[in-house]
């Protein structure tokens, strides 16, 4: 559907009524065109609410002149957008230029042809029209812009909203996560003790059996004693009494020997269970020499059974940790190999490998020995857990050897073994670990 475009609206102000009907004449036919023979009046249509498209405006009229009027609607808001053609007698180019500079858009001196005024009419309502029509688009535009930042202030203003609830949503995870990690420490803690409760548990049970044997010993001594003494008063005593009671004695001594002994072993195992001791003394060290002194060291109890130690560490490689801590590692694996892995006649071979992985330590130890059941293999590390109770085990040394890899060189430690295929042992921790 077009539109129909009403006919441009054109105001003649002029006060000579031949100028009238001739403009009339000519541009009746397309325009819709109002006369008034003043200035003022000219003022008051272009103020009303249908104002004219285009002024042609006389400048020699009575009371206010072409000129004022001009200078007037040029100056009103209102009214500077309309074209204003002067029409006038004038013809000294100074008028001209004045025209112009007040705003007129066009200037055309009597006498005039009229093909010239309706061509010049015509451009200068088409300019209008053009001028009108980008202002439109403008004003749109500048609508367009408006809501758009006016949608985008919006959205900044959401966003921030949406930041500051983040904010308070990452603040409280913050202060839930602190809480959790105070609860975690507390759940260590207080696993830590219930793992120590137990463990002195343990201790008292195990110390138990060999007090309880010495004391039953020293008490039948005591009473053998008593007897003795009684008999001794009596003058009752005979040789033979003698060599039964001496007899008597040093078994039950015996017993009591023996019975303080492993007491006193398991007494000593328990203060090695806590790791401070072994983690005191942190530095520098070369691992193959240290490994080296450390098999030195045991070599009175592998010299025995002609063992074989093969060592495969680099020679160069330091690391700063604590060299108490492998000694003892290693002095537990050896000694479990001679009491609880090598039997028989069979060449007893020991692997032990160290190697760098990384940032991390690798250490093996292998024995050819008897190896272990699954059963056994899942409770190795477990504080008491022993296949030689009868004979002096303990079952602390291997949970010893647990503790020191975890808490003190902060690795991890692994058993494989499987009857009759050895046993191994296996290490990975970091080459420097935290200081504890
Ligand atoms: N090299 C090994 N070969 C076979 N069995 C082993 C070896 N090392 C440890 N074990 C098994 O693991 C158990 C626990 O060892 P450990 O904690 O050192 O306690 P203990 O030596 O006092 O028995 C041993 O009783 C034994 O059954
Ligand atoms: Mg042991």
């Amino acid at each position: 559907m077009i539109d129909k475009i009403p006919p441009p609206n054109i105001l003649i102000v002029d006060d000579e009524p031949a100028n009238i009907e001739m403009l009339g004449e000519v541009l009746m036919p397309e325009n819709k065109i109002r006369v008034v023979v003043n200035g003022p009046e000219a003022i008051e249509i272009a103020l009303s609410s249908n104002p004219p498209d285009l002024i042609l405006l006389d400048i020699m009229m009575p009371g206010m002149d072409g000129y004022e009027v001009c200078r007037r609607l040029k100056a009103d808001k209102r009214t500077s957008k309309i074209p204003v053609i002067f029409i006038t007698a004038k013809s000294e180019e100074n008028d001209e230029k004045k025209g112009f500079q007040i705003g007129a858009v066009d200037y055309i001196t009597k006498p005039f042809r009229l093909s010239v005024i309706q061509a010049r009419v015509r451009t200068h309502l088409a300019l209008k029209r053009y001028q009108d029509h980008m202002e439109t688009i403008v004003r749109e535009q500048t609508e367009d812009i408006r809501t758009a930042s006016e949608y985008l202030r919006l959205e900044v203003e959401e966003r921030k909203k949406t930041q500051v609830t983040l904010e308070q949503t990452n603040q409280s995870l913050k202060d839930s996560l602190l809480r959790l990690q105070e609860t975690q420490d507390h759940l260590i803690r207080s696993e830590k003790m219930a793992a120590l409760g137990g463990l002195v548990a343990g201790v008292a049970h195990e110390i138990n059996t060999p007090v309880g044997i010495g004391v039953t010993a020293s008490s039948f001594l005591a009473m053998e004693t008593r007897k003795m003494a009684e008999r001794m008063a009596k003058k009752e005593i005979q040789m033979d009494d003698m060599q039964k009671y001496i007899s008597i004695a040093s078994e039950a001594t015996a017993i009591i020997e023996n019975n303080l002994k492993r007491a006193g072993d398991l007494i000593q195992s328990f203060k090695q269970v806590g790791v401070d001791q072994s983690s005191k003394d942190r530095r520098f060290f070369r691992c193959r020499e240290y490994l080296d002194m450390v098999l030195l060291s045991l070599r009175p109890k592998l010299k025995k059974g002609r063992h074989q130690v093969i060592v495969d560490c680099p020679e160069f490689l330091e690391i700063d940790s604590y060299p108490g801590v492998f000694s003892q590692i290693i002095t537990n694996f050896v000694i479990n190999s001679l009491i609880h892995g090598f039997h028989g006649e069979s060449q007893k071979i020991i692997h032990i490998s160290l190697s760098q992985e990384g940032e991390r330590l690798r250490f093996t130890y292998k024995d050819n020995g008897k190896g272990m059941s699954r059963e056994c293999v899942e409770k190795v590390f477990e504080p008491f857990f022993t296949t030689k109770r009868n004979s002096g085990g303990t079952g602390l040394g291997l949970h010893i050897v647990y503790n020191l890899v975890t808490q003190v060189l902060q690795g991890t430690i692994q058993c494989t073994s499987r009857p009759d295929e050895g046993a191994e042992f296996t290490i990975t921790a970091p080459l420097n670990p935290q200081p504890v």
